[in-house]
């Protein structure tokens, strides 16, 4: 077959090539005929240039025998035909000009047109978005991949990506592979197995991300790490989350949190400049996991919006109101929101926002409203306004409240409940209202989390981000009386309510590790079974390190103005960890079973 390869791209043409002759390789984006002139938007991955099929023009002269072929080929062509077309560029009579395409002041002359390969009818229509079900867009993934809105995302992944290495390699990083078949990595989900065909009954996991490597890293000496990872954990799917999914995993030598901290903010810069030409501040805020609970009931606060929780404590006691003073005589918090412009709220939007605030365990949201026609004039009205006549005045100043506001609270025993139940009510306030600059990119460091998470089901504490993070040298004495009161070395970069990334300094004491391993009950011979191969790898003068894992999925979808991270990845999963692509995963040959030693025990 004749290839007639390309001399310019379907996004090159511009008026200075005029007149010039070239050949284009592309998909037929649209047809259109024109009693005798078919114009065709032909498209690749620079663009679309418009191709004229006109065998009636006399700026053409092709030889004679070629024109009925032009014309012939032309009327077969349909919507992602595959094709070579050769012609001359000319300008577009000025009123056909398209100034909302690159190369909307010329066109192509066709002389020739090879057909490269032809379509079948197609599921759906390529657009600049594709309107089409999930599955349907991920079981024609490459069809919807032709879709400028996933190629400038995946292009943006890949710009991405490079910046990071550039950024990265210019610091002093090396980047460095680690392996995908691993002893399990404790990073709170399930692992991916693969069974071992050698060893009947073993298996190793893949990685949950190279946490444990990166570390070791550390002690053999390469004391700058990156990579471009590849994690997989076995957890139910979310909007942000993957069962496979890239970490840029960085981990340091000789460093304090600050060091950081500061090389995340300055490759962040160098990303977002790079890429979307913009300017990220010097240094991004920092909240105390602490002042993150309390004024906006989350560890991943959205910071393009106010509206912070506040606390309703000081108005209780003066106020009739028996269910607040409960929450606060069993040690217990309650918080409040003001909504500006919620006093219109109908009863059943505030059961709403109520059975939202349930999710998160709340026994309920009490509401009162702001009413009055001038700022010295405000009362409280409806739900529960009449327990707190004697002190309206002081809970509309102090919380800072307006006439046509409403006040929703959240009183628990637990004030952890409060405060994410309020919290939950605001990210969902946010949304409803569009209350966040779409534009906008707040970012935000979480610092000082605690260490240890009680675990009520099993009764038991645990790390709350993993075994390996450093306590605050100010705890050591207390890790065992008080695990509860201590705060770790461990910090979070938040992105418009998105946990972007997590990190932290890390324990490369073996004595102190130990400590941490049995306040989370880890025997000492599972520690030895489950991490020797790191802990054995600390006895030899490991030196002090840290690190940070920002999610690449995750970082190019908040950078897309994306809430999906599907759209940022060339082959997902689905919600239901389906590729419905390839039908994976799928059942395999018994054969292949046999020789893995894995016996099958079907529902
Ligand atoms: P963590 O488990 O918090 O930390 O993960 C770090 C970052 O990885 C991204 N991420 C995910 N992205 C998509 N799909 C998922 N299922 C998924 N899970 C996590 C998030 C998250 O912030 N080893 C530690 C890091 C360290 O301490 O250095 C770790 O993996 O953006």
């Amino acid at each position: 077959m004749e290839t007639m390869k390309r001399t310019v791209t379907c996004g090159d043409l511009r008026v200075d090539r005029a007149y010039q002759t070239v050949v284009l390789n592309g998909w037929v984006h649209r047809k259109r005929d024109h009693g005798g002139i078919t114009f065709i938007n032909l498209r690749d991955r620079y663009g679309i240039t418009q191709v004229v099929v006109d065998t009636k023009t006399d700026t053409v002269v092709p030889a004679a025998a070629t024109v009925p072929d032009l014309n012939a080929v032309a009327a077969e062509l349909r919507n992602e035909y595959c094709i070579a077309v050769e012609g001359v560029v000319r300008l577009r009579p000025e009123e056909m000009a398209n100034p909302a395409m690159p190369t909307g002041a010329v066109e192509v002359l066709a002389s020739k047109i090879v057909i490269l390969n032809r379509s079948e009818p197609l599921p759906f229509q390529i657009d600049d978005e594709i309107n089409a079900s999930e599955d349907l867009r991920l079981t024609y993934r490459y069809l919807d991949m032709r879709s400028e809105h996933i190629q400038r995302r995946i292009k943006l992944r890949s710009d991405v990506t490079f910046a990071v290495r550039e950024f990265m390699i210019k610091q002093g990083f090396y980047e460095i592979e680690t392996p995908t078949f691993i002893k399990p990595t404790p990073e709170g989900a399930r692992d991916y197995l693969v069974p071992s065909r050698l060893y009947a009954g073993k298996f190793y996991a893949l990685p949950q991300s190279p946490q444990l490597y990166k570390q070791i890293l550390m002690a053999g000496g390469f004391d700058k790490y990156f990579q471009i990872a590849r994690c997989y954990r076995d957890e139910d799917s979310r909007g942000d989350r993957q069962p496979e999914f890239t970490q840029i995993d960085i981990e340091m030598s000789f460093v304090s949190r600050d060091d950081v901290l500061s090389i995340t903010e300055r490759l962040m810069r160098y990303v977002f400049m790079k890429t979307l030409n913009i300017a990220l501040p010097e240094r991004f805020k920092r909240l105390t996991w602490k002042e993150s609970q309390e004024k906006y009931g989350s560890d991943k606060p959205d910071l393009r919006f106010g509206m912070e929780l506040r606390d309703f404590a000081p108005y209780v006691e003066a106020g009739g109101f028996q269910a607040f003073k409960d929450a606060l005589a069993g040690g217990g918090g309650v918080k409040a929101l003001v909504v500006r412009g919620g006093a219109d709220y109908s009863r059943k939007r505030i059961e709403e926002l109520e059975a939202h605030a349930k999710i998160y365990k709340a026994k309920g949201m009490a509401w009162m409203k702001t009413t009055g026609d001038a700022a010295h004039n405000v009362a409280l009205e409806g739900g529960v306004a009449k327990f707190f006549t004697a002190n309206a005045g002081d809970i509309i100043t102090g919380l800072d409240a307006a006439s046509g506001d409403i006040i929703l609270i959240v009183a628990d025993a637990k004030r952890k409940i409060a405060n994410a139940a309020l919290g939950a009510v605001r990210a969902k306030l946010g949304k409803d209202l569009r209350l966040a600059d779409p534009r906008a990119f707040e970012f935000v460091w979480i610092v000082d989390f605690p260490l240890f998470e009680f675990n009520e089901e099993e009764n038991h504490w645990e790390a709350a981000h993993h075994l390996f993070s450093y306590p605050q040298e100010q705890y050591h004495d207390m890790l065992e009386s008080d695990p509860g009161a201590v705060l770790g070395d461990l910090y979070d970069l938040v992105l418009n309510g998105y946990e972007l990334a997590s990190g932290s300094i890390r324990v490369h004491n073996p004595e102190l590790q130990k400590r941490i391993f049995s306040i989370a009950g880890i025997s000492p011979e599972d520690a030895e079974r489950k991490f020797g191969f790191l802990t054995n790898a600390f006895k030899y003068g490991a030196p002090p390190h840290g690190g940070i894992a920002p999610g690449l999925d995750r970082l190019v979808m908040l950078m897309a103005g994306e809430t999906s991270i599907k759209e940022v990845i060339a082959f997902p999963k689905n919600s239901f960890a389906v590729s419905p692509m390839d039908d994976c995963p799928c059942e395999v040959e018994q054969k292949q079973l046999d020789e893995l030693h894995v016996v099958v025990r079907t529902p």
